[in-house]
């Protein structure tokens, strides 16, 4: 999740103070790499590099970087690896033109093809530069800016936000396509940015951009217009009140529930990011022809690892051994060798359990991936390949949005090894989205009615099952009741005799394992207990649920992803109702680096 920032001041000053200031306020975006671009003139000053925003200041001096319009943009990295050449912003071929994006342009290598078969100077591999290419193709063809932007609209594939500006002009230009885009409105300046923590410092005067706008920064004024038509769009500016910290958290009362709004927005972004990268050629050719592929993580990532475990074999015919870290170590060591695969899972990439797992592994010479969120952690330092989850930070301790992109990421690697070329699971961000919006408000009512039990149970069957382990952890981990995860026909093998009068019973239903399900629910609602069903709409299930929790109609592994959100949902107000703090439960760490 990159961030770009840019500023068009009345008179040339100090830009690189305000620039670094807007790149730390975008750190919590997640980045590997830094840079800053300010025009004076006819001169474009671009410094850039790998590293934290400090350290890239301080080793190239942005502090002293002057002009009347800036750009910062803070990368990471999906098309082409961490490096300098990488580094956002880019110039056009002449050096007039400098410009920085945030998000994916799918067709990014395609485009780079053509590029540079027409002529032009193309220095890197990164998308950020095929943004201000596309630009210079209409410039050069003498298009004015805006219309130049409009037609490079139709070049570029999927969905990012660029800024940029040129030499012995006035303004700066943006453009917003799926990525999130703000404008700020000062005395003697107009600024623009992914958003508004980098914008709140120097005013609280905004326009909101939508999708298929263009914006034009002057330092006195803005002028939108839609890509659509070339029109012009009047739009009043608003001013924001919310504090910073409110800010930060989007306007949700906790950053838990807010990155859990994120995921069908991150979900898109890994899967733009997979369809792109060339390394997920490289860890499928080998899984394909592993003699045994281990899938490996601690908590919530194992549940992804058996997600992932079930897809492999359920989709492309591969079983692939879903492993709690250090189990990994203690049971199956003295049986691996160098034919097989091991793919790590987690979401810092420093889970102590995970990364002595890999050190053993290695070892005993297995081939290594890593599936992380943290780029520049050690599981991505350690492995000879792997892949980002593309999710930014994850501030919440309990992990959501890492958990659904890595599930996604599961799903886009089963298609890829069936034969599919991922473009099915083009439709789940969708279907999250409206997963959150139907589910929203039952959760929260039956938060309320549940919250006296302090025992609960989650249960699932084939592709749900790792959904209800990952709704029990939820709800242990920040509601501090006892809540088991269970496949659902191992309940009457014992726990059933728990069941009472009301009793709490959570089942996630794939529509493929009904017949199962529903003898699990009448087990317990013949008892007295409360049946609470989360499943696509089934007469079946509709007949004998106590409560029916309803989720899209999809494909049903793609639907056992959904299943999750509902539970998520569930944790977090039965949380907030018990008076605690769902971002920071007690005696819990985000990273666990001790065994
Ligand atoms: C639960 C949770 C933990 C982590 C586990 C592994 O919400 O976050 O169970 O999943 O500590 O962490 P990572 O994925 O960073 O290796």
């Amino acid at each position: 999740m990159c961030g770009i920032f840019g500023i068009v001041t009345d008179q040339s000053q100090a830009l690189g103070p305000i620039l670094i200031e807007a790149a730390r306020r975008l750190t919590y975006r997640g980045y590997d790499s830094v840079g800053a671009a300010t025009i004076s003139g006819s001169k474009i000053d671009l410094r850039k590099d790998v590293g934290r925003v400090d350290e890239v200041a301080a080793k190239y001096n942005l502090a002293e970087m002057t002009g009347s319009r800036g750009i910062t943009q803070l990368r990471w990295a999906t098309f082409g690896e961490p490096s300098q050449v990488n580094a956002q912003p880019h110039l056009d071929s002449d050096g007039d033109l400098v410009g920085a994006h945030n998000g994916n342009v799918v067709n990014n290598v395609e485009l780079r093809q053509q590029f540079m078969a027409e002529g032009m100077t193309v220095r890197s591999h990164n998308d950020g530069e095929s943004c201000v290419h596309a630009t210079e193709r209409y410039i050069n063809q003498g298009y004015d800016f805006v219309e130049a932007i409009r037609k490079a609209h139709g070049d570029l594939q999927g969905d990012y936000a660029y800024v940029i500006g040129r030499i012995d002009d006035d303004r700066l230009y943006a453009i917003k396509k799926g990525s999130g885009l703000v404008v700020g409105i000062g005395e003697g300046f107009t600024c623009v940015s992914s958003d508004l923590p980098s914008i709140l410092p120097l005013t609280r005067t905004i326009l909101r951009l939508q999708d298929g706008e263009i914006v034009t920064l002057w330092a006195g004024r803005v002028e939108l217009h839609s890509v659509k038509d070339g029109s012009l769009i009047q739009r009043e500016p608003e001013v924001v009140t919310e504090t910073m910290e409110a800010v930060q958290k989007g306007g949700y009362a906790h950053f838990m529930l807010k990155e859990m709004h994120e995921q069908p927005q991150v979900a898109r972004e890994v899967l733009h990011m997979l369809a792109g990268s060339p390394e997920v050629g490289v860890v499928l050719d080998k899984i394909a022809r592993a003699r045994h592929v281990y899938l490996i993580g601690c908590g919530t990532s194992y549940h992804a690892c058996l997600a992932g475990s079930v897809y492999f074999a359920q989709m492309a015919g591969i079983a692939a051994i879903p492993v709690v870290a250090p189990q990994f170590v203690s049971q199956y060591l003295p049986a691996v060798n160098e034919q097989d695969v091991g793919l790590f899972v987690s979401q810092s990439g420093e889970t102590k359990d995970v990364l002595s797992a890999l050190q053993a592994a290695e070892a005993s010479g297995m081939t290594c991936y890593g599936l992380a969120n943290v780029i520049g952690s050690t599981l991505t330092r350690a492995t000879a390949c792997w892949l980002p989850l593309c999710c930014g930070y994850e501030i919440s301790v309990p992990a959501t949005k890492t958990f659904t992109n890595q599930v996604v990421a599961f799903l886009y690697l089963a298609q890829r090894l069936a034969g599919g070329d991922g473009k099915q699971l083009e439709e789940l961000p969708e279907l999250m989205e409206q997963t959150l919006s139907l589910t929203a408000g039952p959760m929260q009512a039956l938060a309320a009615e549940i919250n006296g039990w302090n025992d609960l149970y989650s249960l699932g069957f084939g592709a749900t099952y790792p959904m209800a382990l990952e709704g029990a952890l939820k709800l242990k981990e920040i509601t501090y009741a006892h809540c088991e995860g269970m496949l659902s026909t191992e309940f009457k093998h014992g726990p059933l005799s728990a069941v009472t009068k009301g009793f709490p019973v959570l089942f996630a239903a794939g529509a493929q394992d009904v017949p199962q399900i529903v003898s699990g629910i009448n087990e317990v609602t013949c008892r007295g207990g409360r049946a609470i069903v989360i499943g696509q709409d089934d007469p079946r299930l509709r007949a004998n649920a106590s409560d029916m929790i309803l989720i899209p109609e999809a494909d049903p592994l793609v639907s056992s992803l959904l299943a999750v959100i509902p539970l998520q949902l569930l944790a977090y107000h039965m949380s907030v109702g018990r008076g605690y703090d769902p971002d920071f439960p007690r005696n819990l760490s985000k990273t666990l680096t001790v065994d």
